[in-house]
């Protein structure tokens, strides 16, 4: 079976579609998983896309995409903003990873400004809405394409 790509969603997206609709769009976590597996798919990638609200099992799913998945794609959404130990957790993954967000954190209030995620990330795509996260599969897809291939142990 092909490694899947992990999708992990931090707090508060839950609420998307009704939590500030001005900043974060219409679109629910529902319509975005629905639409990264369409995209996902059309790219001949398999998906695990989930959501918390809890630091910890953050840090485990991370761990997890390390173990298991192809790639990561990362909205930390408030935690970004706040967790040295996720980014300890992604410093210890080798598998690309993507940090993701919908609105622009730098155009906002500076305490959005710093991510603890970005120094531990290849990249971060950030103020597209809900495109941010096809935009993240695209990145994704490029970096699995030019990764090297995994080492055969005899
Ligand atoms: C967010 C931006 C964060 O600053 C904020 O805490 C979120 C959502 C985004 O997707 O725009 O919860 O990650």
């Amino acid at each position: 079976m092909a490694r899947p790509l992990f999708i992990l969603n931090g707090p508060n997206l839950n609420l998307l579609g009704t939590r500030e609709p001005e900043i974060y769009g219409s679109a629910t976590l529902a319509d975005i998983e629905a639409a990264c597996a369409e995209h996902a798919k059309m790219l001949g990638l398999a998906i695990d896309f989930r959501q918390t609200n809890h630091e910890g099992v953050l840090i485990d799913a991370v761990q997890e995409a390390g173990r298991e998945g192809s790639a990561l794609i990362l909205n930390p959404a408030g935690f970004g903003h706040t967790s040295v130990a996720l980014h300890d957790a992604l410093k210890a993954i080798t598998i690309p990873a993507i940090e993701i967000h919908l609105s622009q954190p730098a155009a906002r209030e500076a305490f959005r400004h710093h991510s603890f995620v970005s120094s531990a990330v290849s990249g971060t795509i950030s103020g597209f809405g809900a495109r941010s996260y096809i935009l993240g599969i695209e990145a994704a897809h490029a970096l699995i394409a030019s990764a090297p291939a995994p080492q055969r142990t005899a």
